[in-house]
């Protein structure tokens, strides 16, 4: 595996894969790697000739408040996993070289933001999409492999991808689990042993809702489930939503792709979680009113 520091010798690099006909795969990471991005840097090996890892954490979409210091980083434990994953190349830029000066130019999103992370996180999701359009840029990917973890940063960048006419294709990969249901996420790290053991509840949360959906609207529902995390965990309900997926919109029909998403706040992680699924008002039954919040 080649490691490229330089933005200048990552653009050499990518020019001669591309003279040679490769299809490049693309995994952008922050680091601090975890069985979730290994599953997305071994679809990009099944799906791709030349697999580009990159590692840079981005101060531009962290808030003042957020972890941007204490963000876990451990470049030689992610450069064994990246290599042992199939990556190729791993592009690990410095700040500097990413961000020599102020930026004159930034991306802004303007839509899919308003709800979810993107309601408290102020500025995150332009962060996110001002590095990957510099990323798409230096790397030139034909594929593009993301966590549907974040599934509001995915359809951000699909957004990002149409608006901007990228020749990239997203591909928004299924959520890692641990044993007990946690969804996989360098965060997981910061929390205590007594938050590890109640954090499975946001995803059982989201399996329970699946349920109450059946019989709730989306309002009631959304209480059942805050109610639910209240009673299971010490953490602080951030939100539980239902929205129309990609757009993040309050679900207007019944036949729309419906997301599912939590957030939840421990002492020192703030842990997301979501499923995503498809027409679960078409199995709604017309029966008695099961639905009870209090
Ligand atoms: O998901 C992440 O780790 C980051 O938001 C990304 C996509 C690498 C951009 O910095």
């Amino acid at each position: 595996m080649k490691i490229v520091k330089s933005i200048h010798d990552m653009q050499n690099v990518i020019k001669q894969e591309k003279i040679n006909g490769k299809i490049i795969g693309f995994v952008p990471t922050m680091g601090y790697l975890h069985d979730g991005h290994l599953s997305l840097i071994k679809r990009a090996r099944e799906e791709s000739e030349i697999v580009v890892v990159s590692i840079f954490v981005n101060p531009l979409q962290f808030g003042p408040n957020e972890d941007f210091d204490r963000y876990p980083r451990d470049f030689e434990r992610d450069k064994k996993l990246a290599e042992e994953a199939g990556a190729d190349v791993l592009f690990c830029p410095e700040t500097t070289d990413m961000y020599p000066d102020k930026p004159v130019v930034t991306v802004s999103v303007n839509r899919r933001t308003d709800a979810l992370c993107g309601k408290s996180r102020i500025g995150h999701f332009d962060g996110v999409a001002t590095v990957l359009t510099k990323l798409f840029n230096i790397i030139s990917p034909d594929k593009a492999f993301f966590g549907l973890k974040d599934a509001q940063q995915v359809a951000v960048v699909k957004g990002l991808v149409d608006d901007f006419n990228f020749p990239v294709t997203i591909i928004g990969c299924e959520t890692k689990r641990e044993q007990d249901g946690l969804a996989m996420s360098s965060r997981n790290m910061y929390l205590t042993e007594e938050e590890r053991k109640e954090a499975h509840h946001l995803y059982q949360s989201l399996q329970k809702a699946q349920d109450w959906l059946l019989d709730c609207d989306s309002g009631e529902t959304e209480e059942k489930m805050i109610k639910y995390l209240e009673e299971q965990t010490d953490g602080i309900v951030e939100y539980c939503k239902i929205l129309s997926y990609p757009e993040l919109l309050p679900p207007e029909t019944d036949d729309e792709k419906l997301i599912i998403a939590v957030s939840v706040r421990f002492s020192k992680a703030r842990l997301i979680d979501n499923v995503i699924i498809d027409n679960i008002f078409e199995k709604k039954g017309s029966g008695e009113e099961k639905c009870s919040v209090h």
